[in-house]
């Protein structure tokens, strides 16, 4: 004889289990909670304002069930106390800030829209340090309670995700855009350290490779910036060796610099005409500067010298990925839309916004690379003016 209550609680649990299968398998359902992980307080692992970090977390189901994606939000960085301050009020510095992002693109749990990946145990850490991933100052700010520890949030939450199963993962995939996606560079192969056993691991940094073309307008700006960046949140030591060794460190958060040391398959998706690097890296001289955020804002305007300047950009983007060394592991898709950010579009990794090379689509060459359908290795060498590429 069953208890009542008992057979009452019984009927909310199976009641429970059928509202997460639907919830699961309904597609276009990309509503995903933030979960706030209290527990990395203890470990000092904190946003920029001392609360704790957190992610949204989708399960997966099916044959994805064992297959995990870490994808590292994006957000541009802070370089000094003010600049970090002024986050800290901010999402992209305080868990208290956050609502919910929504799972578009590679993060869908759509199949039409992502064949591949779309039931996959999908995560979307969220972005609260300002330094990439890989801050680490043990002092506290005492008068602002500013907190330097992005490289501790970054493995607070993986810690967790492995207990909550990726510690027995097949297939495993760091993904990230923009600052996310220069994160998914420089912890690509410290998280292949924590995740020894997952049997196929690869990283995807999506608009991520931030040059610092030298040789172009603004390039003491763009050295300075994480010179600034990488010396508030000391980073150094987090860098890697090979790099340091060589030159500054602040140098070494240019992906130029460290991709070729890279062990683990990477995966380079850029425009070579990416939009906030043209927007916001490349300054000519300020006395062009109205007319500049004109062109910039609206490409057809541009005078024939400014579109010399975002095809100068272009050349010397390309060049850099020359530079970078080949290696068969790694995978490319360097389009050309005056574009910056795809993966978390719908439009955009699989749709009509989505560049084609090779023709494939960005899911399809990212699919094809990760499961080793076919090499991919896909630059656009023919566009040297920026496409208009629209979402719809
Ligand atoms: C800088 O980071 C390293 C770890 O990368 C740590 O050992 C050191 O204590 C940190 N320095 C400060 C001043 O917090
Ligand atoms: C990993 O698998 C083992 C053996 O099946 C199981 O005992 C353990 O609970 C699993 N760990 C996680 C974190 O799921
Ligand atoms: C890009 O195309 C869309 C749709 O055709 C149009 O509305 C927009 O003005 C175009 N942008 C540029 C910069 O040409
Ligand atoms: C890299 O090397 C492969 C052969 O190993 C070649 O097919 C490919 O075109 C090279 N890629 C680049 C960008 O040079
Ligand atoms: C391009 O891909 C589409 C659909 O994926 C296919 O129908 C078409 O035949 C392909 N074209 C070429 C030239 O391979």
């Amino acid at each position: 004889m069953v208890p009542k209550g008992m057979v009452d609680h019984l009927l909310l649990l199976i009641g429970a289990l059928l509202v997460m299968n639907t919830q699961f398998h309904c597609e276009g359902n990309d509503k995903v909670d933030v979960t706030i992980l209290e527990s990395a307080v203890s470990k000092g692992a904190v946003c920029l304002d001392g609360s704790p970090p957190a992610y949204q977390y989708a399960k997966g189901f099916g044959d994805g069930a064992k297959n995990w994606m870490v994808y590292l939000e994006g957000g541009g960085w802070c370089d000094s106390k003010s600049d970090c301050l002024k986050r800290a009020n901010e999402a992209l510095g305080s868990s208290k800030k956050i609502t919910p992002n929504y799972f578009g693109g590679i993060l869908s749990q759509s199949r039409t829209t992502n064949l591949d990946f779309y039931n996959w145990n999908r995560v979307m850490v969220r972005y609260c340090d300002g330094s990439s991933f890989t801050g680490d100052v043990e002092e506290i700010d005492q008068e602002t309670n500013l907190h330097r520890r992005g490289a501790r949030v970054f493995n607070a939450i993986v810690e967790d995700l492995l207990a909550k199963g990726m510690k027995n993962a097949s297939n495993v995939m760091l993904v990230g855009n923009s600052a996310g996606g220069l994160a998914t560079i420089l912890n690509c192969d410290h998280f292949r350290a924590l995740v020894p056993s997952a049997s196929k691991l690869k990283c995807i940094a999506d608009s991520g490779f931030f040059i610092r073309a030298k040789d172009l307008p603004g390039a003491e700006e763009r050295e300075s910036y994480y010179a600034r960046v990488v010396e508030f949140h000391n980073i150094t030591r987090f860098l890697p060796k090979s790099c340091t060794s060589k030159m500054d460190p602040g140098l070494c958060f240019f992906p130029e610099n460290l991709v070729g040391d890279i062990q683990t398959p990477l995966f380079l998706l850029n425009s070579a005409f990416d939009k906030f690097q043209i927007t916001y890296k490349l300054k000519p001289h300020p006395a062009d500067e109205p007319q500049w955020q004109n062109c910039i804002q609206n490409i057809g305007v541009c005078s024939p010298g400014q579109l010399q300047i975002i095809r100068d950009f272009r050349t010397a983007f390309l060049e850099t990925l020359q530079d970078i060394g080949n290696c068969s592991s790694r995978g490319m898709f360097i389009n050309s839309c005056y574009i910056h950010d795809f993966l978390w579009s719908t439009a955009r990794w699989n749709g009509n916004g989505s560049p084609r090379l090779g023709n494939k689509t960005i899911a399809q060459a990212i699919g094809d690379w990760y499961f080793e359908r076919s090499f991919v290795q896909e630059i656009d060498t023919k566009n040297d003016y920026p496409l208009n590429c629209t979402d719809s």
